[in-house]
């Protein structure tokens, strides 16, 4: 076993806090089990309380003693899908704690797919209660360096797995109801969940009675303002705002021209290079203050619907306290 994960185990054993690294983005992980870790989680983020946390875990079997029930769509899904970017929302079992679930009465479910949050997983044993290990509304970290750029303080270890694989969080699919629903589009594409489940499965973007942060209006926002804008009105956008005086970043495949004076961030290729560089790149324009980013969505298919998602909840008005 490495001896960083043995170092993270003894963290988590005794109630303090793991940068772990997934495929998709870094959580800022505490035993599950353990109300005092999982509240030190919510101190830490600044996230409000009744908001859950996922239940990170080695293998299906063990999700399956955290759910009151495992619907079959759970068990398609989980078949098809785990490890990976997949979380699902099942009933809770009785031992769940109400701290990790917002005192609802499901809980989030998933198996990542990357070595090391793997190995500590089996290593510990339990469940991890992990979310994005970023404060409330910002953008999720997809480095160790990120993590510790905005959490090294508070954080008791952290994992370095190198660069997430995916990029974006997990896709969300709660199975807890009557039929699958898409809470937050993510790294398994809506079509692919379809597939699997052989029907169409509807997301629910603004649903009032799913306490998810993810699904509320700022969120996933650097410190600069960002504008979807289409690829064909970038070069005028760009060119009014730089007219204004502002340093103006954007977000644009290769092929899209930019006037002088703008600061290019090209999201080369495909949406899943798209979805991998999106955060990091975020990071980048406030790091060199940059006052506002233009981005070119991706096609609202695989996983660049996750990106679409993110990019316009960075784009989102931001309530005046943050
Ligand atoms: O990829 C990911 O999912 C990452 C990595 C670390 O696993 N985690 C992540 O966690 O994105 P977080 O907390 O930033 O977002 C989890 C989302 C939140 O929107 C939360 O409200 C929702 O999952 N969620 C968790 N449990 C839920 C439940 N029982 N019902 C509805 N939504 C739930
Ligand atoms: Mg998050």
């Amino acid at each position: 076993m490495h001896d960083d994960v043995k170092r993270a185990v003894a963290v988590l054993q005794r109630g303090g806090l793991v940068g772990l690294p997934t495929e998709t983005v870094y959580g800022l992980g505490a035993d599950a089990s353990n109300e005092l870790a999982v509240r030190r989680i919510f101190a830490v983020k600044g996230r409000p309380s009744n908001h859950p946390l996922i239940v990170h875990v080695a293998h299906v079997d063990e999700a399956k003693t955290r759910a009151a029930s495992w619907p079959e769509a759970a068990e398609v899904l989980a078949r098809a899908f785990w490890p990976g970017p997949l979380t699902l929302i099942v009933r809770r079992a009785p031992t769940v704690s109400d701290a990790v679930t917002g005192g609802q009465d499901t809980v989030g479910l998933r198996v990542p797919d990357h070595p090391l949050a793997l190995e500590l997983l089996r290593a510990f044993g339990g469940g991890v209660a992990a979310p994005s290990a970023n404060r409330y509304g910002k953008v999720s970290p997809t480095t160790a360096q990120h993590v510790i750029d905005e959490l090294g303080n508070e954080v008791d270890v952290v994992l370095d797995g190198g660069p997430c694989r995916v990029g974006v969080e997990s896709t969300i699919v709660d199975v807890s109801g009557p039929s699958p629903r898409l809470l937050r589009p993510g790294g398994v594409p809506r079509e692919a969940i379809e597939r699997a489940l052989g029907r169409t499965v509807a997301l629910v973007t603004e649903a009032a009675d799913v306490r998810a942060p993810g699904l509320v209006a700022s969120h996933y926002a650097p410190r600069a303002g960002l504008w979807v804008v289409d690829a064909e009105a970038l070069p005028a956008e760009a060119a009014r705002r730089l007219a204004q005086g502002v340093q103006v970043a954007a977000l644009v495949p290769a092929g899209v021209p930019t006037p002088p004076g703008v600061v290019r961030f090209e999201v080369a290729g495909d949406d899943a290079a798209y979805a991998r560089a999106l955060y990091a790149t975020l990071r980048a324009v406030d790091e060199r203050s940059l006052d506002v980013v233009l981005a070119v969505p991706p096609s609202a298919t695989g996983v660049g619907l996750a990106v679409l998602d993110r990019l316009r909840r960075a784009a989102a008005p931001r309530p005046a306290t943050r």
